[in-house]
């Protein structure tokens, strides 16, 4: 924590996106409060007022702050990216050249590559090390404007790498100012050592890991992998039920390469559904109804060289509450950056810069049932703001290929 208030004052734009309603659905999505020639003012890592740089002036704390100019810069909340696996050692270039060559995701699965390709990297991989490559990929993250993310396992794939991978987030966690969110992601493909009989790794999943995870609280939420190829719809639920029963909460992959029935899922109440490419129409009203997110992922169809992106206008205009995040991934999305997803979420999915903005702050947050302390500048939450030198909000998402992220706070810690 600063020793000093700090106070930002002169910002072109300032992003609060006010309190209410969390999370944002259709029309509500555009309204990202802002105030011309806003202020900020933190103390102690929570943010103290926002408003004019007047109103803001004459807070009696202001007086004794550490005042930044924030002239050509667009102040909002930091990203909250709901979606990443950091957890592995190399990238996979094989498959990335594979791919070009016009092999498809699965069939680079089947023949060794994918994720079972990052397994053995992940095993033999001390937890420091895995830390190591962890708190990287938060450093670059927070350069790129996020001050909050989820984390997930998934590249260990037995007890023991699995419980390695969660040790690995909670270290890098400790030594980053930002906020991180661990997921057991043990149920993300069949290891190879139970490709004859799945159900036993299943029973691995829900025996052991789910236990021994809710035990040791390495985790707040638990996500399977409910596709062609990776998990059924039964065995999925058999996960999600055990993560329940052992008090941990509930997020699900699924509808990435094929259709599945989202109301069997449904039923554990998850936090967010993510991907949803192949989302049918008459899932939509009972997901709309639903408290949950879904979570539209396009840097991987960006990566995969896919025509098709997440149907982000068709869940929006049905009044799906929406949230946008990297997927940071070795096999499908290889990028730290929440900027580059606002622009692939604006040119192939439609969505508006304000709604894009507000998917990757204030439903992210609540993707992750952070709404009470992150995705909002208001009185009282956590200082996260990144800083983008820009006039005008919708150049965060205009931009591409660059990074205009000049600074974050992180709790109230320049990053
Ligand atoms: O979200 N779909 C499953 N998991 C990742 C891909 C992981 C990988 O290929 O390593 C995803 O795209
Ligand atoms: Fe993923």
């Amino acid at each position: 924590m600063s020793d000093r208030p700090i106070l930002l004052i002169h910002a072109s734009q300032l992003l609060t996106l006010r309190e209410e309603p969390v999370p944002r659905r259709g029309s509500e999505m555009h309204d990202l409060g802002v105030i011309n020639d806003g202020a900020l003012l933190m103390s102690d890592g929570k943010i103290v007022s926002v408003g004019t740089t007047d109103e803001v002036s004459r807070n009696d704390l202001a007086a004794k702050a550490e005042e930044f100019d924030c002239r050509g810069k667009v102040l909002l909340p930091g990203f909250v990216d709901s979606h990443t696996h950091p957890v592995f050692i190399a990238p996979r270039l094989v498959d990335f050249e594979k791919r070009i060559a016009g092999a498809g995701y699965e069939e680079i699965a089947e023949a060794g590559g994918g994720i079972r390709s990052s397994i053995r990297g992940v095993r033999e991989a001390s937890v420091e090390e895995l830390a190591e490559h962890v708190l990287q990929s938060l450093r670059e993250m927070a350069a790129y404007g996020t001050t909050t993310m989820e984390a997930k396992s998934g590249y260990g794939l037995s007890l023991e790498s699995e419980i390695k991978s969660l040790k690995a987030i909670s270290l890098a966690a400790q030594q980053w100012p930002g906020t991180i969110v661990a997921t057991l992601l043990g149920a993300h493909v069949v290891p190879p050592e139970y490709r004859e009989d799945p159900e036993t790794y299943v029973d691995l999943v829900c025996e052991q890991m789910i236990p021994s995870t809710a035990e040791h609280r390495l985790a707040t939420y638990v996500d399977v992998f409910c596709e062609r190829g990776a998990f059924t719809p039964a065995q999925s639920a058999r996960v999600l039920s055990t993560a329940v029963d052992h008090g941990l909460k509930t997020r699900v992959h699924v509808c990435q390469l094929t259709a599945a029935e989202l109301g069997p899922l449904l039923r554990f109440h998850p936090a967010s559904l993510d991907h949803m490419d192949f989302v049918d129409d008459a899932d939509i009203p009972g997901l709309a109804n639903s408290d949950t997110v879904a979570t539209l992922l396009p840097a991987a169809n960006y990566f995969l060289g896919l025509d098709k992106f997440p149907p982000a206008r068709r869940l929006i205009d049905n009044g799906v509450a929406v949230a946008l995040a990297t997927d940071y991934n070795p096999g499908t999305s290889p990028t730290t950056s929440m900027p580059f997803v606002l622009s692939v979420a604006c040119t192939h999915m439609k969505m508006s810069p304000a709604e894009a903005i507000t998917a990757a702050t204030i439903n992210g947050a609540y993707a992750l049932g952070l709404q009470g302390s992150k995705g909002s500048l208001v009185h009282g939450k956590d200082a996260d703001i990144a800083i983008f030198t820009a006039e005008d909000y919708r150049e965060l998402a205009y931009w591409f290929g660059v990074n205009r992220c000049e600074r974050v706070f992180l709790r109230g810690l320049r990053g």
